[in-house]
């Protein structure tokens, strides 16, 4: 039995984008792929964690011996995570949950007629809003992918989603953000200290995420 320094500690992860139809055809969607979070649920594993992974449609290879939970729409993800969260230790959401859903979903392919079209989009729930009300003594870590006023915007919503711990990335640095290899991530504890880190692969940064949730979760046993 593989029994790392997470050998007793069930971790639920988050990974990919969510898919929201508009016909038949088409979707709204954005451009994770999926690594960041995967690489969280291997590195989890790889530490002895017992991992359970929800993800997004996504083309990249399963991380083994991984429980794995597929989800299409914001609707789905919050399901499955709603399910799963209270047997988890530790939840990370990686996952790029799209804002928004069409109102209305056509049967049929929508023709091509007018030069116009409006779509009306509604919001979707917000899975990590969700739990965090609800999270007791579980270690809730967030994501935040931004463009502009990366720490304000990191910190509101931490706080406004009761997060333990924010990972903000600028989405518009080279080698950051959707689909690299790499990230350039601070990590922001409720604590409000913030830790910079340089441009790292993605495993060593869910190493780095791992270190502090996993310091937390130690922290709240023991208190
Ligand atoms: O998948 P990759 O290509 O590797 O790219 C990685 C990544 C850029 C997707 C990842 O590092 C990242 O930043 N993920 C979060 C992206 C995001 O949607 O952030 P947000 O600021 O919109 O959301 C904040 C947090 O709330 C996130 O933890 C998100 O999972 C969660 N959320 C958001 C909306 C919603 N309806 N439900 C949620 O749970």
């Amino acid at each position: 039995i593989n029994k790392g320094d997470m050998g007793n500690i069930k971790i639920l992860v988050t990974a990919g984008p969510t898919r929201e139809a508009i016909d038949p055809v088409r979707y709204i969607t954005n451009h994770s792929s999926g690594k960041m979070g995967y690489a969280i649920a291997k590195v989890a594993k790889k530490r002895g964690a017992c991992v359970s992974l929800v993800t997004g449609p996504v083309n990249i290879e399963r991380p083994e011996n991984v429980n794995v939970f597929e989800a299409t729409t914001a609707d789905d993800m919050f399901q499955k995570v709603n399910e799963l969260y209270e047997s988890a230790d530790i939840i990370i959401m990686a996952a790029a949950v799209a804002d928004y859903k069409c109102s209305f979903v056509s049967n049929s392919k929508i023709k091509k007629s007018s030069n116009e079209l409006t779509l009306t989009l509604v919001k979707n729930p917000d899975i990590a809003y969700s739990i965090g009300g609800k999270k007791g003594d579980r270690v809730l870590v967030g994501f935040a992918a931004e463009t502009n006023d990366i720490y304000d915007n990191a910190k509101s919503k931490l706080s406004k989603k009761n997060m333990d711990m924010i990972v903000a990335n600028d989405v518009t640095m080279e080698g950051a953000g959707f689909n690299h290899d790499t990230n350039i991530v601070s990590i922001i504890l409720n604590s409000g200290e913030i830790i910079k880190l340089p441009i790292m692969t993605k495993e060593k940064v869910a190493n780095e995420i791992l270190n502090y949730a996993v310091r937390m979760y130690n922290d709240k046993r023991s208190s």
